[in-house]
């Protein structure tokens, strides 16, 4: 049997799940609960342990299997993520839907990979969490598919801050299956002998239940509620009985790295995991619902954007040429390609476009990918950049124009498409990149510096054209150390100046939150400040009626120059009307 990769974008869904007190309880019995975790195994006051989540959807991943065309014995369990969102209730029914994202090929003899996303909901309105699950099919290799990206996650190297031994019963796989996993290979030897295995082997996800009540009683005891991620990979299998070993980092504030391993050989069972967790944050800005195009998505400051609005529910649209630093050569596919995969591991949406938005069939293909995968643009950030520093008088046209090409016209192709559609439905946000270079003046980069510059004089006009159709347009100028600048950076200021410091204000001014527009920020180390160009008081100059002679300005010039008292306009019209009151 094949796999069926016809599956991939297949919706499945909505497969319903109802529940009460005695499915949370049999489900915390078969993780190892007990008296000592009474809240998840004794009705009164009652706790759901949160990785119950995924036995509430193994209909669904049944499903999808089927669908997939996977050998079923040679399927295992490969990563596992959950992003959780509200407060499991004790009682209800949940509603799945999901769809098979993706299919990676690991090889022939080494197998291929089914990624599958669900979201669950709870009969009380809320959304309650997010599933990515990688099945491993060990059969189905070498179908002529692309590998996998690699897992960037990596342990610490150095000895664990919480260790916590326990040991799961000889018989946890017959208890832990009654939750719904009732897969052959955990409860009959001889399936189990036929699947290559001295006897029936732990369900991965029970030995991740364990682990998941592990980290709840050390970190947030008593509070499942404050789960906000867990994520693992599987890495071996373990047989009933085998005692377990679960290492736990502190990485950062709301943040762990854990592992589970055999305590007898010493294998890694559970690998790379990520808990997080804290309060479900009530003033969050989300973006549900919201569709976003990050140009030059697939690195720097664009990456990290584009990684925000998806973390905060936004659909994004990771849109990257590819190309050299000075944007010269063909391109290629693979930073979009990654960025987009991290987005599905952090559980979000997201679809690549390499066009090259210098030309104008690119930017206008980019809000074409937004509208053809979900439907409309929201949000549009005009990130992508390139630079050809040179001298003034060593600089030929070529490097002039493609400067202007990709930061001016670029922002064109692509905003004018966007707006379109925004002006259409009455909401929109747009963020222009200026830069430092083109607000003050840099040497070397009169090309970057006109073509930067020239994006504030079009936000200043589009701000006003877009007032009446809720569209704000706003623009960044940041610093942040990527491939464009770290070279020209101690190694030690790189931490300091990484994008993720400057992303905080860009998502904002994105967001339905943002109430300005047509305001240009500074942005850099965690450093916000807003920058505008101002109007001195001036001075009237003449001679009675007759014109001033050119000596009169040498004798105004501070007059004519302070910049005390100095405003902003709102716009060219008012900007003439204070003019006017000097006649
Ligand atoms: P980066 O080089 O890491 O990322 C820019 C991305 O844009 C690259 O992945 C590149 O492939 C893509 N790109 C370039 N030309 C493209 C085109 N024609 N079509 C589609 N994609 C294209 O650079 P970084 O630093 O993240 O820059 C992002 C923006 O911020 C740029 O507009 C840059 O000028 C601006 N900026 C950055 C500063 C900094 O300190 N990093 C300072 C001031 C402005």
């Amino acid at each position: 049997m094949a796999l069926n990769l016809d599956a991939i974008g297949k919706k499945f869904g909505p497969v319903t799940f109802e529940y009460d007190w005695q499915k949370v309880v049999l489900y915390a019995l078969g993780v190892g609960a007990g008296f000592d975790d009474l809240d998840y195994c004794y009705e009164k006051n009652l706790k759901v342990i949160p990785s119950f989540s995924i036995a509430t959807i193994i209909d669904c991943m049944t499903e999808i299997g089927l669908e997939s065309g996977v050998d079923p014995s040679g399927l295992l369990h490969g990563e596992q993520d959950l992003i959780f969102h509200n407060e499991f209730p004790v009682e209800g029914t949940l509603s799945t839907e999901a769809e098979i994202t993706n299919y990676y090929d690991k090889g022939k003899g080494k197998g291929a990979l089914v990624i599958a996303k669900s979201e669950t909901s709870h009969s009380n309105g809320k959304k309650l969490f997010t599933a990515v699950s990688t099945l491993f099919a060990r059969k189905d290799g070498g179908f002529g598919g692309e590998n996998a990206p690699k897992n960037e996650i990596e342990i610490p190297d150095r000895e664990p801050d919480i260790v916590v031994d326990e040991r799961p019963s000889r018989n946890q796989p017959l208890l832990y299956r009654l939750s719904g996993d009732t897969f052959a290979l955990h409860a009959d030897p001889e399936f189990a002998k036929m699947a290559g295995f001295e006897m029936p082997i732990m369900h991965g996800l029970c030995t991740h239940g364990y682990a998941c009540r592990t980290l709840i009683n050390h970190l947030i005891p008593g509070e499942p509620e404050k789960a906000r991620r867990m994520y693992c990979r599987f890495a071996k299998t373990l047989y009933p009985g085998e005692p377990i070993r679960i290492e736990i980092w502190k990485e950062e504030e709301g943040k762990v790295f854990w592992r589970v391993s055999n305590s007898n050989t010493g294998d890694i069972v559970i690998d790379r995991g990520i808990f997080e967790y804290g309060d479900i944050p009530k003033d969050e800005i989300r973006f549900d619902d919201k569709v976003a195009i990050v140009t030059g998505a697939g690195r720097g400051l664009g990456r990290e954007y584009a990684l925000e609005l998806a973390r905060r529910g936004a659909k994004v649209v990771v849109n990257d040429y590819g190309g050299g630093a000075d944007g010269a050569d063909d391109g290629s596919k693979s930073p979009a390609d990654v960025v987009v995969q991290e987005i599905k591991e952090l559980g979000g949406e997201a679809v690549a476009n390499y066009a090259n938005i210098a030309d104008p069939e690119g930017g206008e293909s980019v809000v074409q990918t937004a509208l053809e995968a979900f439907g409309t643009v929201d949000i549009l950030i005009n990130n992508a950049g390139i630079l050809r520093d040179k001298s003034f008088v060593k600089l030929e046209e070529k490097d002039w124009k493609a400067v202007l090409d990709v930061h001016l016209h670029g922002s064109y192709h692509v905003t004018r498409p966007a707006f379109r559609v925004m002006k259409g439905k009455g909401y929109g946000r747009i963020l222009f990149t200026a830069s430092g270079a083109g607000l003050y003046g840099n040497f070397g980069q009169t090309n970057y510096s006109a073509a930067k510059v020239g994006l504030v004089g079009f936000m200043n006009s589009l701000k006003i054209e877009g007032r009446k159709h809720n569209i704000n347009v706003n623009t960044i100028s940041p610093g942040a150390a990527s491939r464009l600048t770290q070279d020209l950076m101690p190694a030690d200021m790189i931490e300091k100046m990484d994008p993720k410091h400057v992303a905080p204000l860009a998502v904002y001014l994105c967001s339905d939150r943002c109430t300005v527009t047509g305001n240009i920020y500074n942005a850099m180390m965690g450093f916000f400040g807003r920058v505008a160009i101002c109007t001195g008081p001036g001075a009237a100059v003449r001679r009675g009626d007759k014109p001033a002679a050119v000596e009169d300005i040498i004798s105004n010039l501070d007059k004519i120059s302070t910049l005390e008292g100095a405003i902003e306009s709102e716009d060219a019209n008012a900007q003439m009307g204070s003019f006017l009151e000097h006649m």
